[in-house]
């Protein structure tokens, strides 16, 4: 089974999980000042602007104009392909709409303002072309894309690197037959159990050779899985099949998202491309350099500013 579309996104959201928490914590503070400068700046031209942010997520970037505000009066339209990244938005003073950013639902020039960061590439590279045609006369954009060869293309290539591992070994079905076989419910114990021996080890040898988020999540989900079977007389083995199919389908949705990430990142000729549609589409002002979380020493992400000619 291989996740698509919108069903990797709502798990990461549903989910309390670290690599979620960790992610949205990152993303708060990897470009928050480029977000308070980008909005000052909007509020000087304009007191109650009408602004999109573009796959929002959890909203770190909706978040970061609201700080930004202070007297101005803006509408924030918060949209994701996620509606459990939207619930994460309750309490914010946002519009949310549940919306593909491939086929966004508002009508030419509604907005005076657009962002998004590490969101409308994931709708592909038209997605991002077409953008302008949603902004006023004079309305600005400004989009932090995932950029190819950059730190975060690198941590997402390990990440699945580390989960096709736990995917190809079948790691859960052998943990899951352990299972079945300590608690007497099949017969081959020993080849269960030497089955699960040999894939543990080898999954635990890609675990440590990598030091990524998903190694990370591996560790815990061994730990995890060593507790299910050193307590497995404790556990219901009707509710242990509904948990090592939840911790299948996280693997899965896992390697979902970090395959979505890696095919949603630009390259130079594909962000030049970008930029020369937003000019065609009556962009002035079209801008694009890499930009650099802190202590990284590649780049994290391409930033494009363009200004709609009147
Ligand atoms: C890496 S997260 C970034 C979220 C947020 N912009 C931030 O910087 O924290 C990518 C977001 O894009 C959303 N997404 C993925 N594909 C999408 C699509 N086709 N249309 C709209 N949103 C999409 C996901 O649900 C997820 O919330």
């Amino acid at each position: 089974m291989t996740m698509t579309g919108e069903q990797p996104w709502s798990e990461f959201w549903q989910g309390e999980t670290d690599e979620a928490s960790v992610a949205s914590r990152r993303a708060s503070t990897a470009f928050a000042s480029l977000w308070r400068e980008w909005s000052t700046e909007l509020f000087e031209q304009q007191s109650a602007p009408v602004i999109l942010d573009a796959a929002c997520g959890a909203g770190s970037v909706s978040r970061e104009v609201i700080a930004a505000a202070q007297q101005a009066d803006p509408v924030i339209v918060s949209v994701d392909i996620a509606y459990s990244a939207l619930k994460k938005l309750e309490d914010a003073p946002v519009l949310r709409a549940t919306a593909d950013a491939a086929a966004l639902p508002f009508a030419e020039g509604s907005f005076d303002a657009i962002a998004s960061q590490y969101g409308v590439e994931y709708a592909g590279q038209e997605a991002l072309e077409a953008l302008p045609a949603l902004l006023a006369p004079h309305g600005r954009i400004r989009v932090l894309a995932h950029i190819t060869d950059g730190a975060v293309a690198q941590e997402c290539s390990d990440n699945l690197t580390v989960l096709h591992s736990l995917r190809e070994r079948e790691l859960i079905q052998r943990v899951s037959e352990l299972f079945q076989a300590l608690r007497g419910l099949r017969p081959d114990l020993e080849s269960c159990d030497a089955a699960f021996r040999q894939v543990a080890q080898a999954c635990g040898r890609e675990v440590q050779t990598r030091a990524c988020p998903a190694s990370t999540y591996a560790q815990r989900l061994f730990q995890d899985c060593a507790t299910v079977l050193q307590r497995n007389q404790a556990y219901d083995p009707k509710d242990m099949q509904l948990w090592f199919e939840g911790q299948a389908q996280s693997i899965e949705a896992y390697a979902a998202r970090m395959s979505a990430m890696l095919s949603a990142a630009l390259d130079r000729s594909q962000i030049e491309m970008v930029l020369q549609a937003w000019e065609r589409h009556g962009m002035a002002d079209c801008t694009v350099k890499p930009v650099y979380a802190a202590a990284d020493d590649s780049p994290a992400a391409w930033r494009l500013d363009a200004v709609r000619r009147s």
